[in-house]
């Protein structure tokens, strides 16, 4: 690991990235706060977690159980994942909308508990922001796994019941209560996993973003920026 707060490639390890990690569970305002840090800083910004349903939704398109393990990780070296803006192209098909429903969004824990999914996907993100020179990036283990020497490591929470009306206005045609039920098992899921499981990575600024506005948020992060 390098002495500098600034991330090095490994082809390169003079060429500093600029990495922000962004990690927490399901409707604590990555995405939201993530796209807007990027925005202001002009960086490029990419969400993990659709990666982890881009392989998903490979998955089940081809009729492969997610939980045959071997298969998956095959697929996950396979497919090709098109992440931009808020798109995700999957072997040549828009499944912007679909992975974002609830049969992508039931099946995507036992995949993202797949170790070698995981390693596969670690290496692509870390290939992204190589090409880019850094970016802000969101998931679950950005700052403990993916990039640990990033200049600015954040954890983000809210109390479950915002979580749950947040995510709840993304996914209209499921009840209030069917979205909370679903987001306490995946946090379940997400903490409980023996590989990379959502936790507090050393040194991250802790954010409660229940209660605050995102502007203030936004602002404060990139302020604690070396
Ligand atoms: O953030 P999201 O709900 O779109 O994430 C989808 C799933 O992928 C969720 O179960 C957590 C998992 N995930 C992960 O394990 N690691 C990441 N870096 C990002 C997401």
């Amino acid at each position: 690991m390098s002495d500098s707060p600034h991330q090095t490639t490994a082809d390169d390890p003079d060429r500093r990235l600029l990495v922000i990690a962004i990690d927490g569970p399901a409707g604590s305002g990555k995405s939201t706060v993530g796209r807007r840090l990027a925005a202001q800083l002009g960086l490029e910004y990419l969400d993990t977690g659709a990666m982890y349903r881009g392989v998903t939704f490979a998955a089940l398109r081809r009729g492969i159980d997610p939980a045959e393990a071997e298969v998956v990780a095959r697929l996950a070296r396979q497919v090709e994942l098109e992440v931009a803006e808020d798109r995700l192209v999957v072997d040549g098909v828009d499944a912007s909308i679909e992975i974002r429903g609830p049969e992508v969004t039931r099946a995507v824990s036992i995949v993202a508990a797949n170790p070698e999914v995981r390693a596969e996907l670690v290496r692509r993100q870390r290939e992204w922001a190589g090409e880019r020179g850094g970016g802000v990036l969101e998931g679950r283990d950005i700052g403990s796994v993916v990039f640990p020497d990033a200049a600015l490591k954040v954890y983000l929470t809210a109390a479950p019941e915002v979580r749950a009306a947040r995510r709840s206005q993304e996914v209209t045609d499921l009840s209030y209560e069917t979205v909370a039920a679903d987001l306490a098992r995946r946090d379940a899921l997400d903490q409980g996993r023996a590989d990379s499981p959502l936790a507090l990575a050393d040194g991250a600024v802790v954010v409660d973003t229940t209660d605050r506005e995102i502007d203030d948020i936004v602002a404060d992060l990139a302020a604690r920026l070396p």
